[in-house]
């Protein structure tokens, strides 16, 4: 059984009956078109919580102008017989007026982590982030909130949120889902045609074969960035940034650093894909 808020009020309501019975409460933000990877979120925190609470949200706040809010797939009926299936306890599923019943005024901003890589060719898109999942942190209360490694950057920008604003959450990064040749499991992948979807592979590809590299010792990173970003565009995507990063705080490495992460983006048709791949140096 899976109850369906669509107030806040409705939800507090409950959650306070949760919390008072001392049950430990899971939450996983989402905006929809739920797949594997999504669900992987929701056994996480069926397994470390007493109750999960998901919400479906396509945030307009984190969308550029350009971008794909209007286009964004919403496919409510299938998302929640899928969440059902998972026993899911509780979606959250607000409408825009009630997450943003006065417009954007107040706003929360990551500098450092939010301007840099996706935040740079998305500008306002983490405090679009940032902002909604700080107001559903409000309004959920959860003990923990699980977050995909497949949205490395995101992840850190909402660590460092909840660091700097001491805000009493635990977040856990789960496992990139993957499809049997590598690609990402995307809601943006429903943007491909059947021919972009056998070049879509090369992302992860290019992150394998750079991260060999590295577990190699190959410390010419340069170098390494270049090439991946050269078999990614020679397989006909346009790639935006393919970047070696230090793991902790996504700036660029220096030699002693072995806990790093390699970031890329690349627009294929109408799909932006991102994917990422953690490695550690020798
Ligand atoms: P969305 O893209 O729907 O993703 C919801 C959560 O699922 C994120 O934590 C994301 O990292 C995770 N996820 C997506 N694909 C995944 C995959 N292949 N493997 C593992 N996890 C995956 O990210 C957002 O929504 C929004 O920005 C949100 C955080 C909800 C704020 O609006």
């Amino acid at each position: 059984m899976t109850t369906v808020f669509h107030s806040i009020q409705d939800l507090r309501v409950q959650l306070n009956q949760d919390r008072n019975a001392g049950r430990r409460i899971g939450f996983v933000p989402t905006m929809g078109n739920l797949h594997e990877g999504h669900m992987d979120l929701m056994r996480a925190s069926k397994s470390g919580c007493d109750v999960t609470v998901a919400s479906i949200f396509v945030n307009p706040m984190q969308f550029g102008p350009n971008e794909d809010f209007d286009a964004y797939p919403r496919t409510l009926d299938s998302d929640l017989a899928q969440l059902k299936n998972e026993s899911v306890d509780y979606l959250f599923a607000p409408t825009v007026r009630e997450m943003y019943p006065d417009g954007v005024n107040t706003q929360i901003e990551v500098p450092s982590l939010g301007n840099i890589l996706e935040g740079a060719s998305r500008p306002g898109h983490f405090t679009g982030v940032a902002t909604v999942v700080a107001k559903l942190f409000n309004i959920v209360q959860s003990d923990i909130a699980y977050f995909g490694r497949k949205d490395y950057q995101q992840l850190a920008v909402i660590r460092r949120m909840v660091m700097d604003l001491l805000l009493p959450i635990q977040i856990q990064g789960v496992a990139t889902g993957r499809a049997a040749d590598g690609l990402a499991l995307s809601s943006r992948n429903a943007y491909l045609s059947d021919s972009e979807r056998q070049q879509a592979p090369a992302i992860y590809a290019a992150l394998q074969w750079a991260g060999q590299q590295i577990s190699q010792g190959n410390l010419n990173y340069g170098m390494i960035e270049r090439e991946a970003a050269a078999q990614i565009d020679n397989a006909g995507l346009k790639t935006d940034y393919f970047e070696i990063r230090c793991a902790q705080n996504l700036t660029a490495p220096g030699h002693s650093q072995r806990e790093l992460v390699i970031l890329t983006a690349a627009q294929l048709g109408k799909a932006r894909l991102i994917d990422n791949l953690e490695v550690t140096a020798p």
